[in-house]
């Protein structure tokens, strides 16, 4: 197993060390244009595989030649966000960024995975997407299992119950209109609304719609990286693994959810050949409109990015 991480930021190379203690791949490649970054952090968590018992050989570079036949791409590269600044932002500058990477990755590696985590996320996994030619079942975007993550620590923190016992599901763009679903969200099997009154629920579903922008507040020169990161993994591993997790992700729709060629979030199941099936769920009217209009918001990027 080979799995390439392109960007050495904190989401990539926070992405390649947890890769490397899981020992999930023999091979990992962490690729950044700049020079000595991905050299210097790689070798950093070569050094740590003999105290972490793992044998993952991580190799840092500048160019794609290391990155060949690579089973799984991980697309960090981007700039990322600043105080004030909205996901959406990043469209221009970043559109540029991933287009270039996605062509130089497919020339390598033409039979890989592609997991996007660029913002702004579903429109930079359309672009990878789009630039790759890959079947869709190849190409993700990493953000409902992040926006679910967060939900289920909030839930867990106003409970004061372990987080292992929440599930949570958060569907739609990773936007300021994605769409928590409190009545597919359980502790220990008890849906939410069981639990906590609607006010409640409304202030940690806001705060989850919030989360990235809550940590880009405190840290002020970037955006979050550990749980972007551990998320990102849990996708990898689904595939690696191939365990057929159901996992929201942001996948290409072509009719299903009422949904046609657009790139949002929706419950997959992920296993070796990536996508292995788009999970349909039942939505009310309500939540139904919520995931349009989400997906509405993309589509005007996708528009936008005109590729
Ligand atoms: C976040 C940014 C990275 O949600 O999109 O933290």
């Amino acid at each position: 197993m080979k799995i390439t991480v392109i960007g050495a930021g904190h989401v990539g190379a926070t992405t390649a060390h947890i890769l490397a203690n899981k020992e999930l791949a023999n091979e990992i490649v962490l690729v950044d244009i700049v020079e000595g970054i991905p050299q210097g952090k790689a070798l950093d968590m070569y050094e740590a595989t003999p105290v972490e018992r793992t044998d993952s050989r991580i190799i840092g570079t500048n160019g794609y030649d290391e990155t060949k036949d690579s089973d799984l791409v991980i697309i960090t590269a981007g700039l990322p966000r600043k105080p004030g600044m909205s996901r959406d932002d990043l469209l221009a500058k970043n559109t540029e960024i991933v287009k270039s990477v996605t062509e130089q990755v497919v020339s390598q590696s033409p039979n890989s995975i592609l997991i996007v985590v660029s913002n702004p996320l579903d429109v930079m996994t359309y672009v990878a997407y789009k630039v790759s030619g890959f079947e869709k079942n190849r190409v993700m975007g990493m953000a409902g299992v992040l926006d679910s993550a967060r939900f289920r620590t909030f839930i867990s923190m106003e409970l004061n119950v372990s987080v292992e016992d929440v599930s949570a599901f958060v569907l739609g763009g990773h936007g300021d209109s994605m769409v928590p679903l409190p009545r597919y969200s359980t502790v220990a099997g008890i849906p939410l609304p069981d639990l906590m009154d609607k006010e409640t629920i409304d202030r940690l579903v806001q705060r989850t719609r919030d989360g990235g922008i809550e940590i880009v507040n405190y840290l002020k020169t970037g955006s979050a990286y550990y749980a972007p990161a551990s998320s990102t993994v849990e996708m990898a591993e689904a595939i690696i693994k191939d365990k057929n997790r159901i996992l929201p992700c942001a996948v290409w729709l072509e009719g299903e959810y009422g949904l046609k060629n657009v790139m949002v979030g929706v419950p997959v199941k992920l296993g070796k050949n990536g996508i292995e099936e788009i999970i349909q769920i039942e939505l009310n009217p309500d939540e139904q409109k919520a995931l349009k209009t989400s997906a509405g918001g993309v589509e005007v990027l996708i528009e936008k990015v005109n590729l």
